[in-house]
């Protein structure tokens, strides 16, 4: 099979190099001509473990390459997917989706051969009608296949999501689209990786549901934990006791301060919108939103709270570890620790912070935030010490080293990785999320 990936940052990149590595002979395209030139030296645009090494052994392999002409890259390819971005439009929440179709103007016009053209970019229900329109607009000749494969991988766990998927969804309305894209994912079928055909519609809509329901698992047990504060409950406890039950499930029941990323926050926004326009309310999901968003805020007035109140908190300063929106990745788009900062910042703290790879995309985010080389650089003089994002590194700390490097002995725990009891029997005063 011959793949053409026309976008290459995340989705595109990941699941060009998989497909690679299934044995695919696989084009990644992007017009950006230094990020293709810093494929070309082996330097990967993102941060994602596992990446460098699959996509050097599969250019050695000579079944991956790069290029920023799309008509090139597409030549004699059986499947072209559309991997551009998707993000939110500016002022209405819709998403942009300039970039997808003019792709698909640019395919029409260079086709050399039948192919099918898969959206693998999250896009609303109905684009892969109007990519169809817009590619038969360009008058080809060549038979076409629009076909709807959404993608599922999380950040910081592409490789393995991808390579290992819970399921595999497919849009499409003609049995070239079927066949072409069996063919394509044939080697994780031969693992017993479902496949689901749906129709093009569907599949979209697959994308958009299940984004927006682990969205509103997180945020019902991020409400729990509000509650199990307030009635003296442990929300570790009631996300156990609530999963076991094979019909709620243990996963994404994880207590924090609010969910974040590139996915979440843009996608259900999107999916509100196509409620919206289709005159079909979708309150769940409007709730979900909101109660997200003052979440965020909320959690930086808890550490406010930690430092003793508003007027106690001016002037003192605080840690923050990890600033990513999740740990493994760079990424900080919508991270929970943009608003914690700013709220600290608006109450007069000064703020120290320490990330493992997230400090050089923070930093235009929250200027006022001195970066640090390492934990305990961050720690040291501060008042509170806030773990905000849940890497590896932060989950061992030397916590009497902690405690004679702060100023004072004062966790706050927004993600739970530390025991109560631990903690304070170390003396520390200590605050996290759902526990009393
Ligand atoms: C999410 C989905 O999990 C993927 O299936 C999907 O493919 C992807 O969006 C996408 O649409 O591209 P991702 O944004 O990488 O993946 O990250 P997640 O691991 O889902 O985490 C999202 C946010 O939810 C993070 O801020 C995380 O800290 C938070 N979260 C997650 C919780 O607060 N609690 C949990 O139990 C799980």
């Amino acid at each position: 099979m011959k793949i053409a990936m026309v976008g290459s940052g995340y989705v595109g990149l990941v699941s060009g190099a998989c497909f690679a590595d299934f044995g695919h002979d696989v084009v990644c395209i992007d017009k950006d001509q230094s990020k293709i030139d810093r494929l070309h030296d082996g330097i990967m645009p993102i941060y994602e473990p596992g990446l460098d090494a699959l996509v050097e052994s599969n250019v050695k392999a000579g079944r991956l390459s790069f290029t920023t002409s799309l008509a090139e890259g597409i030549k004699d390819a059986n499947a072209i997917f559309i991997a551009v971005g998707t993000p939110s439009r500016r002022g209405d929440g819709h998403a942009d989706l300039s970039f997808v179709y003019a792709v698909a103007k640019e395919v029409g016009e260079n086709l050399a051969n039948d192919a099918v053209v898969v959206t693998k970019s999250t896009v609303p229900v109905g684009t892969g009608d109007e990519v169809e329109r817009i590619i038969a607009d360009t008058g080809t000749s060549h038979k076409v296949s629009v076909v709807s494969n959404p993608e599922f991988l999380r950040e910081g766990a592409a490789i393995a999501d991808f390579k290992r998927p819970d399921r595999i969804v497919i849009g499409a309305e003609d049995d070239f689209g079927r066949e072409i894209m069996r063919e394509v994912y044939r080697p994780l079928f031969l693992n017993e990786s479902p496949i689901l055909f749906t129709s093009r519609r569907t599949s979209e809509l697959i994308k958009y549901a299940a984004n927006a329901f682990l969205a509103t698992k997180i945020t019902f047990i991020n409400e729990m934990a509000d509650l199990c504060e307030k009635v003296g409950a442990d929300v570790q406890d009631v996300s156990r006791g609530i999963g076991m039950d094979g019909r709620i499930g243990a996963k994404f029941l994880h207590a924090g301060p609010g969910y974040g990323g590139s996915c979440f926050p843009k996608d259900t926004l999107a999916l509100l919108k196509t409620a919206e326009d289709y005159d079909s309310p979708t309150r769940i999901v409007e709730a979900v939103v909101k109660v997200n968003e003052s979440r965020k805020r909320a959690m930086g007035r808890k550490v406010v709270d930690a430092l003793g109140g508003m007027e106690a908190a001016r002037g003192k300063k605080v840690a923050l570890l990890g600033l990513t929106f999740k740990p493994n990745t760079d990424d900080m788009r919508d991270s929970p620790a943009i608003a914690v900062a700013q709220t600290l910042h608006d109450a007069g703290v000064e703020v120290a912070a320490y990330d493992p790879e997230g400090m050089e995309l923070a930093k235009p985010l929250m200027p006022f935030v001195t970066m640090c080389g390492d934990p305990y650089e961050a720690i040291e003089g501060a008042d509170a010490t806030v773990i905000v994002t849940e890497w590896d590194a932060f989950r061992a700390l030397d916590l009497a080293k902690v405690k004679t490097t702060a100023k004072a002995p004062v966790l706050v725990d927004l993600r739970n990785i530390y025991l109560p009891e631990d903690v304070r029997a170390q003396g520390f005063e200590y605050s996290s999320i759902g526990r009393v």
